[in-house]
């Protein structure tokens, strides 16, 4: 082997050391991106599932814990704007989240604002804990979920 192929060898050999453990780390880090922005989607269903719970008759909840569950989705969603900003190509986790919600992020993260802010309604509307006060809020908030997800998830394959 002469010393210029030689070069050539060790140098291709070294830029793969370096170069696949880098290619591993992007694709870890969309996954840990799709997983955390998963994450908040379950622990908004969980606050959702406490409230709904209450709204049916089958748990009793005072009205401090019903107020916290509603602020849990409000800061849910807040936090939600940053972790789906930027997509995740080469994520190797499942997601449903489609192209749309990067090709129309304005109108995803108005979705998010609605969402925010019907949560602070409930909010408020929980302080009471009448169930009467609180269903329209909780109606309307549903429909922003159902409403998000019929135009930014793919179904379930
Ligand atoms: C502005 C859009 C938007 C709103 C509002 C929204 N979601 Fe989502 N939701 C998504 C997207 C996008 C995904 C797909 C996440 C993924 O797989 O990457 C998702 C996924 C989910 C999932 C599945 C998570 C998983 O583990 O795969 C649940 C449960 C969920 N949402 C519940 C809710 C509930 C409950 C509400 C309302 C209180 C809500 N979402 C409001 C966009 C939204």
């Amino acid at each position: 082997m002469n010393i210029n192929r030689r070069i050539g060898v060790i140098t291709a050999l070294i830029l793969a050391t370096f170069l696949l453990p880098l290619g591993l780390e992007a694709n870890e880090e969309a996954d840990h991106k799709v997983r955390y922005r998963k994450d908040l989607m379950k622990a908004t269903a969980a606050h959702m599932g406490t409230l709904g719970c209450y709204m049916k008759g089958k748990c009793q909840l005072p009205p401090k814990v019903l107020k916290r569950a509603a602020h849990g989705i409000a800061l849910m969603g807040r936090l939600s704007i940053p972790a789906y900003k930027s997509p995740t190509p080469g994520a190797t986790v499942k997601t449903t989240s489609n192209a749309k919600v990067w090709a129309e992020w304005n109108q995803f993260e108005k979705g998010l604002n609605t969402m925010v802010e019907r949560a602070q309604a409930l909010k408020r509307a929980a302080a009471s804990g009448e169930r009467g006060q609180m269903g329209p809020a909780m109606g309307m908030l549903g429909k922003t979920c159902k409403g998000c997800h019929e135009t930014f998830r793919d179904k379930k394959k």
